[in-house]
């Protein structure tokens, strides 16, 4: 069973992305959001694969891209198709990376908005790098995290942009159920939970799909992004899915209507 799911997220990904391709469409247009993330590259990308070695990834294919990649194609899409709505479960929460002092830890006097290379890479700086991507396109961008002190942090971290944030101290879930954004949300962050133990963070994004699924939450041209598909530390504890956190939802999504647009590091769905 397992290994149908791994090739079926292999041929999702062939379809749609084409040879060594990145994009959603065939057009050349450069976004300006692409454009502000370029800056972040390196940093993205250390962080993708940080503590991992190339010999670490499964036999069966190539080092996925990085999320660098999938943030590009998620925040081109976004900005190509109107997006307005941005919904992130789980927030950035570290004002600087685990190598410096300061990681989790709620003084903000660790924030170096001048200084990224600070920053917490690791758990990709998603709420921050979605504001700065897509603040000239005037979303709103609603993160929710169940810890009120994440939470603070996270609204220092997008202090900039704090016209365009919706902040939730509140369960996933909870969000998820209560919320107004019935066939609205055009970009949903799913990031959640911890990589060890990774049963109940897997059994927590089983909950948050099957409440996206049946509240039909995404919008015509939403499109899903799964956070840390092929993090290899669940592996290192015993896990012996290639999907980790998501190996219950990635495939309820596909048997609830949903289609792989990538397959990386990272994955993107859509509805068919
Ligand atoms: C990996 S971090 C998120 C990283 C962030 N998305 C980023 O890109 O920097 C996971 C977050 O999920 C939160 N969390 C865990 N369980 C949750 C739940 N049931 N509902 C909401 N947030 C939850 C944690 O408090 C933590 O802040």
């Amino acid at each position: 069973m397992k290994k149908i799911f791994s090739v079926a997220l292999l041929v999702g990904c062939a379809l749609i992305y084409g040879e060594g391709g990145n994009k959603l469409e065939n057009g050349q247009e450069v976004c300006y959001s692409g454009q502000i993330l370029s800056k972040y590259k390196n940093y993205l990308e250390q962080g993708t694969y940080e503590g991992f070695e190339s010999s670490e990834w499964p036999a069966w294919r190539e080092k996925p891209q990085s999320r660098y990649q999938t943030f590009k194609i998620a925040f081109e899409h976004f900005e190509k198709t109107n997006g307005k709505i941005v919904v992130e479960l789980g927030t950035t929460r570290s004002f600087t990376h685990g190598g410096l002092p300061g990681c989790n830890r709620d003084w903000s006097g660790y924030w170096t908005p001048q200084n990224p290379e600070n920053w917490d890479w690791g758990a990709g700086s998603f709420t921050r790098m979605a504001a700065e991507c897509l603040a000239h396109t005037n979303p709103v961008i609603h993160t929710v995290d169940l810890e009120a002190a994440h939470i603070a942090r996270c609204k220092v971290i997008t202090q900039d942009f704090a016209s365009i944030m919706q902040y939730h101290v509140c369960s996933s879930e909870y969000f998820l159920s209560t919320c107004d954004l019935q066939g609205k949300i055009d970009l949903l962050y799913l990031d959640t939970g911890n990589m060890t133990p990774i049963e109940p963070t897997a059994q927590l994004h089983l909950a948050e799909a099957k409440i996206i699924v049946e509240r039909n939450l995404l919008s015509p041209q939403g499109i899903i992004l799964i956070d840390d598909v092929r993090n290899q530390t669940p592996k290192k504890f015993g896990e012996t899915s290639e999907l980790g956190k998501a190996k219950y939802s990635i495939p309820y999504f596909l048997q609830h209507g949903y289609e792989l647009v990538a397959s990386e590091y990272q994955v993107i769905l859509r509805k068919k």
